[in-house]
């Protein structure tokens, strides 16, 4: 049952790519409760086009592509939304996970490096990244 919890509140959800993905069900839980959010995936992920389900389920949200490890993509993704709601967002759901290594069936014994490198920008230090455009473009007021 929906309580109206975050009635008035403005987020940005990164990371539903299908059904199954948390960020997917937590987009829905966020507008049923009355949140009114931007949604965001990696373009490789929106050619997919599940994502368009899911925004129009939750009132025809904006969908605005953006890969984590790009900062110009970050900046215009945080512009863009709030150009939409007309000021600062309230909460960012980070909600992103890939390696290379798994998907392209590495044993443990041959990790790639490089792949892995990579998969710790895409995984983790893509929370910093979001974090400080938010704060830089003005989004957020501060962090902590
Ligand atoms: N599923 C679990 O049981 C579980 C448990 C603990 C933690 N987690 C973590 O929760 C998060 C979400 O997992 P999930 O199970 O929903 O998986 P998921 O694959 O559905 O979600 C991961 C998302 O990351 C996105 N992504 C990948 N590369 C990106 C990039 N460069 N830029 C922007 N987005 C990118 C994918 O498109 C996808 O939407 C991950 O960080 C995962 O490690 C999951």
């Amino acid at each position: 049952m929906a309580n109206q919890l975050l009635k008035g509140k403005k987020g940005i959800i990164f990371g539903a790519l299908d059904e199954k993905s948390i960020a997917w069900k937590t987009a829905l839980k966020c507008y049923e409760e009355g949140a009114q959010i931007v949604l965001t995936n990696a373009p490789v992920a929106l050619r997919m086009g599940e994502i368009n389900k899911l925004a129009e389920a939750c009132g025809n949200a904006p969908v605005i592509g953006a890969d984590v490890t790009n900062m110009d993509d970050l900046k215009k993704l945080f512009e863009e939304s709030m150009n939409h709601f007309g000021g600062k967002i309230d909460f960012v759901l980070h909600s992103i996970g890939m390696s290379l290594n798994v998907r392209k069936g590495k044993h443990y014994t041959e990790l790639n490096y490089e792949w892995n490198a990579k998969t710790l920008d895409i995984s983790a230090m893509s929370l910093h990244r979001v974090l400080r455009t938010a704060v830089g473009s003005g989004c957020i007021e501060r962090l902590g």
